[in-house]
């Protein structure tokens, strides 16, 4: 009995001081296979526990389990120790909270869609859409821009080779909505356009613009002014400042511009945000409604441009460089 309870402790022992040295995960699992693996020495030792007597088998079958316990607890405690340290024996703080999964953003211009959305969707308007590819048609023509007409140039446009192009502006829902529909239309469409503008702090060859129409017997002026003046104290508070400067548009007559005082970017100035005006009775004519009828108002304002008013950001390319310290402010 005795030599095999000497063995038992024996082993525990050379067990132990092997563990401590042990400086891998893999060391510490071969210490394992040696001590309790299926042919190891705890197994083996089991065997021998046969020969020995009925009086003898109990006590030493105790102390076989003590030493199989000591020698499992102090195994796992050793992986579990070089398993929490990393390749340059940093140890790992396993009671860490964990890192924060990096949730994305809504774009500040998607945010500003959506709310312009949202005013006017209380204001009695729907969404519409229409094609960012587009036809001259639909982007001049029917907007009473003939090919002639002086603003066809100003608009610098992207065409294709099949003489389609990419709409300069998302007045073209306007003729695309009231070719599908009768009057009352009330709606705003809010889309990317495309101009060959060289970009600088204020233009983009690709920006957004929130348009919107609104056709019915008995619309006036004084509607789109009250309509302006609603959404403007909402998207920007009750103490924007704004002005409405009379200006021309091929499409609607009499014509003004919105600009809204910005301090975002160097002196502060005015900055355009909207051209608006009165449906022009050609364009009503170009899609079968009759002028005599029905009147209505029109506008299309620029998303990017309320956005640096509202956010105070310096620079329209901004929008579209995705850093991630910029768009992590919104
Ligand atoms: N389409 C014009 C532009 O891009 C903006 C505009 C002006 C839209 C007057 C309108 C409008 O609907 O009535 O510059």
């Amino acid at each position: 009995m005795s030599s095999l309870v000497e063995k038992l402790e024996g082993a525990l022992a050379e067990a132990l001081t092997e563990l401590a040295d042990t400086t891998t995960v893999d060391a510490a699992e071969d210490i394992r296979i040696k001590y309790l693996g299926r042919k190891g020495f705890l197994p083996a030792a089991m065997k021998e526990m046969g020969a020995l007597s009925a009086e003898e088998r109990p006590e030493v079958g105790k102390i076989a389990n003590r030493v199989k316990t000591a020698l499992t607890d102090a195994i796992d405690g050793r992986l579990n120790d070089l398993r929490s340290q990393d390749l340059d024996g940093e140890p790992i703080d396993v009671t860490a909270p964990g890192r924060r999964v990096a949730v994305g953003h809504k774009h500040p211009l998607s945010t500003v869609i959506d709310e312009c959305v949202e005013i006017f969707r209380r204001l009695g308007f729907v969404v519409a859409q229409g094609p960012e590819l587009e036809d001259e048609y639909h982007n001049f023509d029917a907007l009473n821009t003939p090919a002639d007409h002086p603003s066809r140039d100003q608009q610098d446009t992207l065409f294709l080779f099949d003489g389609r192009l990419l709409r300069t502006q998302t007045s073209t829902v306007q003729i695309r909505v009231m070719e599908q529909q009768e009057p009352p239309v009330r709606i705003v469409a809010p889309g990317r356009c495309y101009r060959r503008d060289t970009p600088d702090q204020t233009h983009s060859m690709t920006f957004h613009q929130i348009e919107g129409l609104y056709v019915d017997k008995n619309v006036s002026l004084a509607d789109l002014k009250g309509t302006l003046h609603a959404f403007a104290m909402e998207l920007f508070g009750k103490d924007v400042k704004y002005r409405l400067r009379p200006h021309f548009f091929p499409f609607t007559e009499p014509s003004l511009e919105l600009d809204v005082w910005y301090t975002g970017g160097g002196t502060p100035r005015w900055l355009e945000i909207a051209g608006a005006g009165m449906v022009d009775p050609n364009v009503l004519k170009a899609v079968g409604y009759d002028p005599e009828i029905y009147t209505g108002f029109a506008f299309g304002m620029g998303i990017e441009r309320m956005a640096m008013i509202r956010y105070q950001i310096p620079d329209i390319r901004m929008f579209y460089e995705n850093d991630v310290r910029f768009l992590k402010q919104f």
